[in-house]
């Protein structure tokens, strides 16, 4: 994403041409970026032999997002049957596959059982329900390492008050359960939150994992989840990865020393695979100055894009159509009737009724937390790949809106006197 001769650019595609021909608001997504994202996790990792990196789809599911990493060798990371459906018809095969719920009913388990993907437990009812009835079947253990990490605390998943995971202090407790039921633990997991700022909280959440795992002598492998940080603004933190790879392999690879096998190393990213690669085009309905801020309000809102409501996630803002335009300050707002801010006190060219704005890192979890809020449709989606603009997703329309609806023939007749 960056002006080439003035235009602005998204994996070699012009955004405004994107625009012309799919409508605004349109997310696009650039599938060079995340091949890179990709390969960079690859190489980081590189000196550990056995690495797996299962794509966290509940980022972004588009099939042809999904795809693109099943090409690249990714396996997948699932919350949901859906998601675990959508991995399925995508192509892959059931054991590239982790299952990891949380608070799901016992019956959904099951249900991913006899689809044959890999079981990722994090409550120890479930674990003992799912050892009287599929006994032989291996299975992951979701451990909390109880450290705070991530950005925000609506996505710090593995502290004390958490409710993911099987706590850290359990695990006597789990052992039990799989001595009096005979269970194959083939794996641990952690995932300690989105958003990791520092690499030392991370590596010390790895070692109360490893020191755990010495408990479990049927490993093949240990998830150590995600985190990885992306920056959102020029200068903005971001996890070294190339830095965590060299000090986490070495110490993973001590381990399995110590272990007596070779286990696989497992992560699952979403944010850092395709949070980048995403951007939200919207357009400028209306510029309105009131005495105290000049607003640039734009065709969309947080029924699209929830995260800086919800988050206070900051999205860098560009406009596209007039890179020339003297630099002002704008606070850009959607059309939904809620307070419903983008960005507050933003400089940008100057921006003009019709103008298009881009919105960065709207790859990951923008349009899966869309929604039909004041009943407008969620817009469409474009993946660029080797320099041409392919539409993904159609925008909505009013029959995607009543699709689910039951009309009562009751309440339909006229007017009652
Ligand atoms: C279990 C699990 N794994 C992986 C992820 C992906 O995290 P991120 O997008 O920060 O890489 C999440 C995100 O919430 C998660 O809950």
């Amino acid at each position: 994403m960056q002006f080439v001769h003035n235009r602005y650019q998204i994996g070699g595609v012009d955004a405004l041409r994107i625009v012309e021909q799919y409508g605004a608001p349109v997310y696009v997504y650039d599938a060079d970026r995340m091949k890179r994202q990709y390969a960079r996790i690859k190489d980081a990792f590189s000196g550990v032999p056995r690495l797996r990196i299962n794509y966290a789809c509940k980022a972004l599911t588009n099939l042809n997002v999904l795809r693109l990493f099943r090409q690249l060798g990714s396996g997948l990371d699932t919350v949901s049957m859906q998601e675990l459906d959508l991995g399925l018809m995508a192509g892959f095969d059931p054991h590239d596959i982790l299952f990891t719920p949380n608070c799901v009913s016992l019956e959904e388990v099951n249900e991913a059982v006899s689809k044959g993907v890999r079981i990722n437990i994090d409550n120890i009812s479930i674990l003992e329900q799912f050892g009287d009835q599929h006994r032989g079947v291996p299975v992951c253990i979701r451990l909390n390492p109880h450290i705070m990490a991530g950005g925000n605390s609506k996505i710090s998943v593995g502290h004390i008050d958490s409710k993911f995971g099987i706590s850290i202090h359990q695990v006597p407790h789990v052992l039990k359960v799989i001595s009096a039921l005979d269970l194959k633990v083939e794996g641990l997991h952690m995932h300690t939150g989105s958003d990791i700022l520092d690499a030392q909280v991370f590596l010390q959440g790895v070692e109360i994992l490893l020191r755990a795992a010495a408990d479990f002598p049927d490993l093949d492998y240990l998830d150590f989840g995600s985190g990885f940080k992306v920056p959102y603004k020029e200068g903005g933190i971001a996890t070294d990865i190339e830095d965590l790879g060299e000090r986490l392999s070495t110490r993973f690879n001590e381990f399995c020393a110590e272990y007596g096998r070779e286990l696989e190393l497992m992560f699952e990213p979403g944010k850092f695979l395709v949070s980048e690669a995403g951007t939200f085009l919207v357009r400028t309905n209306v510029v309105k100055t009131t005495p105290a801020t000049v607003f640039a309000g734009v065709d969309s809102g947080l029924n699209h894009l929830i995260r800086p409501m919800f988050y206070d996630a900051y999205h860098h803002i560009t406009n596209v159509s007039n890179p020339r335009g003297k630099p002002r300050i704008y606070t850009v707002v959607g059309y939904i009737c809620e307070t419903d801010t983008f960005g507050i006190n933003r400089q940008l060219n100057e921006v003009r009724e019709g103008d298009i704005l881009a919105m960065d890192n709207a790859g990951a979890y923008c349009y899966m937390m869309a929604s039909n809020y004041n009943s407008r449709y969620r817009p469409a989606e474009v993946m660029v790949i080797d320099g041409e603009a392919h539409l993904i997703r159609r925008r909505e329309t009013m029959e995607d809106l009543l699709g689910t609806q039951v009309e009562l023939p009751q309440l339909k007749g006229a007017v009652e006197a």
